[in-house]
């Protein structure tokens, strides 16, 4: 997928750059590329939850790294989102045993009922269907993850109605990763 230049000057908040400094000071000298993951997923918290381009390089200026590098694994994991997205990621996990259990069903729906294509966004900014991979709750298919949290058993239109409905109440939910 293409990632999005905004042209919009990018900095981190000052607790987010100490944040950054305190994982990159846990590996050895000359090995802090290895915090690149942790980073990016302070980015997205900085950046309404995606990595537009300037993001990307702004963290390849903080770690004095190549853009590249930041790009290559920008681009390889799907937790990292290059467009925006709504306030709600969906993110449906498709892989063998959710797909047995009827996670295409739980897509079509979701896209059907929010009037959305899979990997899209409602007019209102409010909700975000993706499909990923393993999510390691296979015993709970279908199911999805929300920021940090697992939605479990979604294998009817009620589960799914009342689900959508309680995010739509949450007027004072923020986006947060579980990694950092
Ligand atoms: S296959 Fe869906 S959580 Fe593992």
């Amino acid at each position: 997928m293409l990632a999005v230049k905004t042209n919009k000057p990018v900095n981190f908040s000052e607790s987010a750059q100490a944040k950054a400094r305190e994982i990159m000071d846990r590996y050895p000298t000359g090995k802090h590329k290895s915090a690149i993951i942790p980073i990016l997923h302070i980015a997205q918290e900085e950046n309404e939850n995606w990595l537009s381009v300037d993001t990307m390089d702004y963290v390849a200026g903080l770690m004095k790294i190549k853009p590249v590098e930041v790009y290559e694994v920008a681009t390889f994991y799907s937790m990292f989102n290059l467009k925006p997205v709504g306030r709600f990621l969906l993110e449906v996990c498709h892989t063998g045993p959710c797909a047995v259990r009827g996670a295409e069903w739980l897509i079509d729906y979701l896209c059907s009922k929010l009037n959305i294509k899979p990997g899209g966004t409602t007019a209102d900014n409010m909700f975000t269907v993706k499909g990923v991979e393993c999510l390691g709750a296979c015993g709970y298919a279908p199911m999805m993850q929300i920021g940090k949290y697992y939605y479990e058993h979604l294998d009817t239109p009620e589960k799914v109605d009342a689900l959508i409905e309680q995010l739509r109440n949450r007027v004072d939910y923020k986006h947060e990763n579980w990694v950092v």
